[in-house]
């Protein structure tokens, strides 16, 4: 018989937020009359941005035309958007990043699954714990994970613990230096960021010891705060160790219609082993001209239309929107008398359970007591025990609907 990838069988049996999918369909089912509110998975709420509806009804005109018509697309995405993003959201607040270091693709978690395509199999991989599970198991498929211990981490996998007891800012790793750093900030799931001095830390070791930081910034729209940096860029010599990643989800509402983009600097080098330093800007763009066929001209125009000022008008409204809901959650957290974390800087709110509940156990309660879905903190890693997550994803009315039966509780 054929052997498949065999590391996928160490993996828990299924993703985290389908796992919680199923449970929440499994309780509608056998509660009819349950008005479920979700805040679970970080799904949005309010629609598309006009201005990206209209760009994409126009571009949908253009492949109904043969002078407009556009088949394959370039597959590191169209020129014209890769401009408005290097331009817009690094060259106009002073990051210097280069039209042809952004990667269009279909999603941040696409390209987060595949970048461990291009590292070597025996790299050690350091994660901040808790955290977004696809960088454990995107490593764990390609052979990195080690085995699975009693306490749900991963034997090959460093683990730099947030906790309330460092206020969620990971030390460097311990021990030998791994090769590869991951970092989500404003973090998915904690809501809580690092200031620039903090970030500083990690790309100051990183480079000294040749590490690579793959910075996830999916959530940078909500930063408010002065010192939290918006991208990675903006710490000197970033360019040489990391890669970024940015989502229009969280933003634009594409979460179904799928559209990130990675940052992939020219000084960024690694060591293949056989021919010393190799760009990795060019191995990125290989792997992507191989496996991928570009995202969507349709999405790509709609997303262009989202840096015309009345695009960017929109989704700063949209943005807002979403803060209020996460002022909403905070507050109505501390009247139900529990503590919580984030919020600010992020669409994420951490949530303690009450003393002596596992996240499980709250989880459970809250699905069951007050029909809100939350995400159990200990799915995104040991260090998530005893805590929940909340989304400010919802609408204003469910929020506080939300907040009125938890405060009941
Ligand atoms: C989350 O809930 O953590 C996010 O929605 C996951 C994602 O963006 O893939």
């Amino acid at each position: 018989m054929f052997e498949v990838n065999r590391y996928y069988s160490q993996l828990p049996k299924s993703y985290l937020f389908s796992r919680i999918a199923k449970i929440v369909e499994t309780f509608e089912q056998t509660h009819p009359d349950a008005r479920v509110i979700r805040m679970g998975i970080g799904d949005v709420t309010r629609p598309i941005a006009r201005a990206a509806l209209e760009g994409m009804a126009s571009a949908v005109e253009d492949l109904g035309r043969a002078e407009t018509f556009v088949g394959y697309g370039p597959e590191q995405g169209h020129e014209f958007l890769r401009h408005a993003i290097a331009e817009n959201d690094y060259r106009n607040r002073g990051v210097d990043i280069a039209d042809d270091e952004i990667f269009i693709s279909d999603g941040a978690k696409s390209d987060i699954g595949n970048l461990p395509d291009i590292l070597d199999t025996n790299i050690r991989v350091a994660v901040t714990d808790p955290v977004y599970p696809v960088y454990i198991d995107s490593n764990v498929m390609s052979g990195r994970g080690g085995t699975l211990l009693p306490d749900g981490r991963w034997s090959g996998i460093k683990y730099m613990p947030c906790r309330e007891d460092n206020d969620f800012v990971p030390s460097l790793p311990e021990g030998k230096s791994p090769d590869v750093i991951y970092l989500c900030y404003p973090n998915n799931p904690t809501g809580t960021t690092l200031t620039r001095s903090q970030l500083k830390i990690f790309v100051d070791y990183a480079r000294r010891e040749g590490a690579l930081i793959i910075f996830d910034a999916a959530y940078e729209a909500y930063i408010v705060s002065e010192d939290v940096p918006h991208s990675i860029y903006e710490i000197d010599g970033a360019r040489e160790c990391a890669i970024e990643v940015r989502s229009f989800s969280k933003t634009a509402g594409f979460t179904g219609l799928r559209l990130g983009y990675t940052v992939v600097p020219r000084e960024l080098t690694g060591n293949d082993g056989a021919h010393g330093r190799v760009s990795v800007h060019d191995m990125w763009l290989r792997r992507q001209t191989t496996k991928f066929n570009g995202a969507s001209y349709i999405v790509q125009r709609g997303a262009e239309q989202l840096y015309t000022p009345q695009g960017r008008k929109e989704v700063c409204d949209t943005i807002s929107y979403y803060r209020a809901n996460a002022s909403k959650l905070r507050a109505g957290i501390a009247r139900a008398g529990l503590r919580c974390y984030g919020g600010v800087d992020s669409p994420y709110v951490w949530v303690k359970a009450p003393a002596g509940m596992t996240s499980e156990e709250f989880f459970g309660m809250l699905l069951h007591q007050c029909q809100v879905v939350t995400t159990p903190g200990s799915g995104f890693g040991p260090s998530g025990e005893g805590f929940v997550r909340l989304t400010a994803f919802s609408t204003h009315e469910l929020t506080d609907e939300a907040m009125q039966r938890i405060s009941r509780l």
